[in-house]
């Protein structure tokens, strides 16, 4: 039942090419598959043909035209297996299934959302729809043909570019597609549906005129014109920055209501969920535009990296999305902002992926075995892989990364490819030797790096010493010394940085350091004086930051180094440690817990407006409540977080009022949206400011009227949140929330965000308010976004009252999940993974969290998703 990458082997056949016809009907779908396929050299004359199936009926079996007697193949729901077929040359196998699309809760295969036939096959949904060889390293043509009622479907889509189209009998008709590239059944894809487009077209450097055009539900069309910016935006970006160009007639994207992640890109048709294409001004907020835009690039990316080179195995999952998020990132600084889009991936990565690398859920980048390869598509694999891709690019430097890259696209277009043959390209085109490198993929958990500085005044010189390690955790997957860029500035008091003029040891090219051993220490001369030591710029590394720093060295770093990454960080570990340090006593909660140098100077920095106001909102986001919770590490108690967390945010706002009431007018509330990251970041400071100075004011009329006169969904659900976080329960807040439901409640993708905030309202009573929810006529644990909105948002968003000392937060919770399970394993799964930090809560709450898992462990029914995550969370 284990997977394991060590027993890697090619399959006993190959395939050439498969003809698939799906003919689709009410609630029912036969599907035909005519795979052309060969005995591979070397496999045994008498080796059957095992193809993969998940809950299948077969309905007819062939070999070159003839039927297979019954004596020669078994038929399981989940396994075809076919004895006595030719020893050498090809043969035809002609497969026929019946699937019910409307029945299938799981969103995986073939399934029904909103009356449109769509498909999820990664990773292992294609044997949700035929008997196949269900592997990412089975590489072939595909000619699709579709047939379907013209009314229910006047829209067939599949893969690649559009063939012959025509009318059949009885109000039907059909469609064919051939996609001419290679690929596995993963990115296998057909969607078929009374869909709306929109049309567009994009030519590609070099002269390829490509048909753009993305589908959604009827009378939802007018709300996909910035995915379709975003789109032309990241073809383009992808040739100047990578030279990628696309490499069909058309691309295609479909927006679906029901669907288990952000999004699949299938070659050629891309399928989202459609919270991921479907915006405008009055239901989409700055942050649903930034990520719109970041998972459109982040799907047609794919298209090389992912698609054009795919993987071998699963194990290299991180393969196609470590590099994609960092291709996806890369754009976003390159439309956007540097700065605080890195500053939102490394918050992003602290938040998610930390936890994961530091619990029971604890896997490296490269997993070396998995039960349920859907429970791998992780922080580790998306985000910490991209984090290795990017510390290559740091530890190569710019030149070398993209001659790496090029070689890369040169030497495996057309392969299923591994982590070594990637690591291998940028050892081939630098020269550079990444076998410490390459460990970063093997070994789990989030390695500290220590760093101690010592300023010797008679030979103006400046020793830092950097030392690594790795804590052997849940995953046991060794503790070697890794090669680490460490970018690093010497700051003058002028808030310059000094030449770097090193002396002796160790491997530095510019301001990056690549760290190699244990412990290393780098001598710097001609300093100028004792400069401020600004290290880890950047985030150059995924690691837990230990540096012994004098407090003045810092808050003077915090208001003067040249990297301004690093002015946020700084602040943002004073807040994290004082917060922490506060919350993790056991005294009276600290009136202060922040102390009024490091509030002066966070006020300070939202003040300078010199500094980019997206910057400043950054500054002023305290960490989250499930941060500092990570930064005590130990006998948690989540509503001592919370009130530690109250009192600085009142300190903040009483002694930064002046200016907080100075930059709400920074974005005025009746100006013109437009969802550039200029005007996204105003407003973002502005909202950040109402929310301290509602909190000053003690009183939420300020923010009520904000509400009230918001005139885009940013501002409005900025308003709204701050009267939920702030004032829960208050009469204001119940009246905003009320307003906000009659104006949007047919609304799904806004109704979502009024379950969300009610769900993540800070305090025990929430939960009452939240079984309230679970009751409402359009709460459904069908549509996952809508789950994730009310259960999802209890786990994830609400310590005080998922973590109810009295453990009903967690039982109601484990309920729902079960309940979930029987539905839709993968989101079950996904949300049980909430209790990955069970064992640093205090006793009280950890023993109830405990109980709670392993008797869900225990129960009969189980998905093999859910089970694997419990029984991983318990250890
Ligand atoms: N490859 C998709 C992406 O762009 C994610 C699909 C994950 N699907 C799944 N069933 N686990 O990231
Ligand atoms: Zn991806």
């Amino acid at each position: 039942q284990t997977v394991k990458l060590k027993n890697y082997s090619q399959t006993d056949f190959v395939f050439k090419g498969v003809y698939l016809t799906i003919r689709l009907f009410e609630g029912s779908a036969e599907i035909e598959s005519q795979i052309r396929l060969e005995r591979r050299q070397g496999t045994a004359s008498d080796a059957p043909l095992v193809l993969d199936g998940d809950e299948l009926n077969l309905t007819f079996l062939k070999l070159d035209g003839r039927t297979i007697p019954d004596s020669d193949y078994d038929a399981a729901p989940d396994r075809l297996t076919i004895r006595n077929l030719p020893a050498s040359g090809e043969f035809l196998l002609d497969i026929g299934t019946r699937i019910v699309p409307e029945e299938n809760t799981k969103l995986m295969g073939l399934y029904r959302s909103n009356g449109i036939w769509c498909t999820q096959c990664e990773a292992e949904g294609f044997r949700r729809i035929t008997y196949f060889y269900d592997r990412p390293d089975v590489l072939i043509p595909y000619t699709v043909r579709i047939e379907a009622s013209k009314e229910a479907a006047p829209v067939l889509l599949s893969n690649g570019n559009p063939g012959e189209t025509g009318d059949l009998p009885d109000g039907r008709h059909f469609a064919v597609w051939d996609d001419p590239f290679n690929k596995p059944s993963y990115l296998f894809a057909v969607v078929a549906g009374d869909l709306e487009r929109v049309g567009d077209s994009f030519t590609t450097a070099s002269g390829r005129n490509v048909t753009l055009g993305i589908f959604t539900d009827k009378g939802r069309s007018h709300q996909a014109g910035y995915a379709m910016d975003a789109l032309k935006r990241s073809m383009a970006w992808d040739e100047r920055r990578f030279g990628r160009e696309y490499d069909l007639d058309v691309f295609n994207v479909v927006a679906i209501s029901d669907f288990n992640m952000g999004a699949m890109e299938n070659k050629g048709l891309n399928v989202f969920n459609h919270k991921y294409v479907l915006l405008d001004p009055d239901t989409a907020t700055d942050q649903d535009y930034a990520g719109v835009e970041t998972v459109i690039a982040h799907e047609y990316f794919h298209n090389w990296t992912g698609n054009r080179i795919t993987c071998r195995d699963w194990f290299q999952l991180c393969l196609k999305e470590g590099l994609t998020v960092f291709r996806d990132q890369e754009f976003s600084a390159d439309e956007r902002e540097r700065t605080v889009q890195r500053i939102g991936s490394v918050r992003r990565l602290k938040s998610m992926q930390f936890p994961e690398d530091q619990g029971p859920l604890q896997h490296p980048v490269r997993p070396s075995e998995y039960r349920e390869i859907n429970n791998f598509y992780t922080a580790t694999v998306y985000d910490k892989g991209a984090e290795l891709v990017r510390m290559i690019a740091t530890l190569l430097g710019p030149e070398d990364f993209r001659a790496g890259m090029d070689l890369y696209f040169e030497r495996h277009d057309g392969d299923a490819a591994t982590i070594e043959d990637f690591v291998k390209v940028f050892e081939d085109a630098s020269g550079t030797d990444l076998s410490t490198f390459a460990l970063w993929y093997e070994q789990a958990g989030t390695p500290t790096l220590t760093v101690s500085e010592r300023y010797d005044a008679s030979a103006d010189s400046m020793t830092v010493t950097l030392s690594q390690s790795l804590k052997q955790g849940a995953a046991r997957t060794g503790t070697k010394p890794v090669m680490m860029p460490v970018r690093i500035g010497l700051v003058g008091p002028d808030g310059e940085d000094r030449p770097l003029v090193p002396a002796a040891g160790g491997d530095i090219r510019d301001d990056v350091i690549r760290l190699q051993e244990a412990e290393e220490s780098f001598v710097f001369e001609k300093v100028g004086g004792r400069p401020y030591l600004s290290v880890l710029r950047d985030f150059s590394a995924p690691v837990t930051l230990v540096h012994d720093q004098p407090e003045s060295d810092r808050l003077a770093l915090a208001r003067l180094d040249p990297n301004p990454f690093n002015r946020w960080r700084i602040l943002n570990d004073l807040l994290g440690e004082r917060l922490a340090s506060a919350a993790g006593g056991t005294g009276p909660i600290a009136e202060d817990p922040l102390g009024d140098e490091l509030i002066r100077a966070i006020v300070e920095t939202a003040g300078d407006d010199d500094l980019d106001p997206a910057f400043r909102a950054q500054v002023l986001a305290l960490p989250a409540e499930t941060d500092i919770a990570r930064l005590i590490g130990k006998d948690i108690d989540p509503s001592r977080i919370y009130e530690t967390s109250l009192n600085a945010r009142s300190a903040i706002a009483e002694r930064g009022r002046a200016v907080f009431e100075r930059l709400i007018a920074i974005a005025p509330a009746d100006e013109a949206f437009s969802p550039d990251a200029e005007s996204a970041g105003r407003r973002a400071l502005a909202n950040a400011a109402l929310g301290f100075v509602t909190v000053a004011d003690g009183d939420p009329e300020r923010t009520f009227q904000r509400f009230e006169e918001a005139t885009n969904m940013t501002d409005r659900q900025g308003a709204l949140a701050i009267l939920v976080f702030r004032f829960p329960g208050h009469e204001r807040t119940r009246q905003a929330l009320d307003r906000f439901y009659e104006r949007y409640e047919d609304d799904p993708l806004v109704l979502d965000k009024w379950f969300a905030l009610q769900a993540a309202a800070p305090g025990e009573a929430t939960l009452d308010r939240i079984r309230e929810l679970a009751a409402h006529p359009r709460f459904t644990l069908k549509n996952p976004n809508r789950a994730r909105s009310l259960i999802g948002s209890l786990a994830g968003m609400n310590p005080t009252a998922f973590h109810r000392p009295d453990g009903e937060g967690y039982a109601w919770f484990a309920e729902r999940l079960l309940e979930l399970d029987a539905i839709n394993p993968q989101i079950a799964a996904r949300m049980a993974t909430a209790f990955r930090t069970w064992r640093m809560l205090e006793s009280g709450r950890r023993g109830k969290a405990e109980a709670t898992l392993s008797n869900m462990a225990k129960m009969p029914q189980l998905s093999k998703d859910l089970k694997d995550i419990l029984e991983r969370t318990l250890g």
